[in-house]
């Protein structure tokens, strides 16, 4: 569960100051999947690093599963994204020279998973996105865009996250490749999964989503559709 309450982000230059998120407020359920949708530069991404405990907001309190993560040190919030957190980014971040499976058992190694456990577990997560199993000992770089971005969700599932953070996750893909992917995201949301999704305003196909529209680096509106 995510309580975000007063979530306040300024970044300071000299004597300028730029806020970028200003008092955002709201709660997600486990197991919910949300888009976070607003025009480029309303603060969608540096909400996400916040989520996501990569940063810490100036001022603000924000709860993961009861814990406030809003005053961890460096080290504290390392130990919330190795083991409560999976990252997806709009530019896979693969490593091309290396095979699907070594790409998607890497965080595993951190993790300090033994060797013998680590093929089975990148394995299981590859099927978890529909990935086929003739791909895995294909090189990254000898994919498609689509099958990229499948073998970066599964590697932000292998840790076996609670929640999901995909940061435009279909912002390199054809309309039709983006749609299976969102399929997947949708396919493990309903495994139980927590997703959280930023895109750009525009229609995309997501059957069950929470949307929250994103302005002037606040909230806008908190749509639920459901088809
Ligand atoms: N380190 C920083 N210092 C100063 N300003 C920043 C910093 N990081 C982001 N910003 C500003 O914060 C605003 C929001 O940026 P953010 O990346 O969160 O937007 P976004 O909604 O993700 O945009 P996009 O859709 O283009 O990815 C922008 O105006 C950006 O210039
Ligand atoms: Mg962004």
């Amino acid at each position: 569960m995510i309580e975000c309450k007063n979530l306040t982000k300024i970044y300071k230059n000299g004597d300028a100051e730029t806020v970028v998120l200003n008092n955002v407020s709201f709660v997600i359920a486990d197991g919910e999947f949300i888009a976070i949708m607003g025009p480029s530069g309303s603060g969608k991404s540096t909400l996400m690093h916040l989520i996501g405990a990569l940063d810490t907001p100036t001022s603000g309190s924000y709860f993961l599963d009861g814990q406030d993560i809003s005053k961890l040190s460096d080290d504290e919030l390392a130990d919330i994204r190795k083991n409560k957190i999976g990252f997806v980014f709009q530019s896979f971040n693969l490593l091309a020279r290396a095979t699907v499976l070594r790409n998607v058992a890497l965080p595993l190694v951190y993790a300090g998973v033994p060797k013998e456990k680590r093929e089975e577990t990148a394995r299981q997560a590859l099927f978890q996105t529909g990935m086929e199993e003739k791909r895995f000992k294909h090189l990254s770089n000898q994919l498609s865009g689509g099958q990229m971005q499948r073998v970066a969700i599964a590697r932000a599932l292998v840790n076996n996250p609670s929640l999901i953070l995909a940061d435009e996750p279909t912002g390199n893909l054809d309309t039709k490749t983006g749609e299976i992917v969102l399929k997947t995201f949708e396919n493990l949301n309903q495994k139980g999964r927590t997703i959280m999704v930023l895109s750009p305003i525009k229609f995309f196909y997501l059957k069950l989503a929470k949307i929250i529209l994103f302005d002037f680096c606040q909230i806008w509106l908190i749509l639920k559709i459901i088809f």
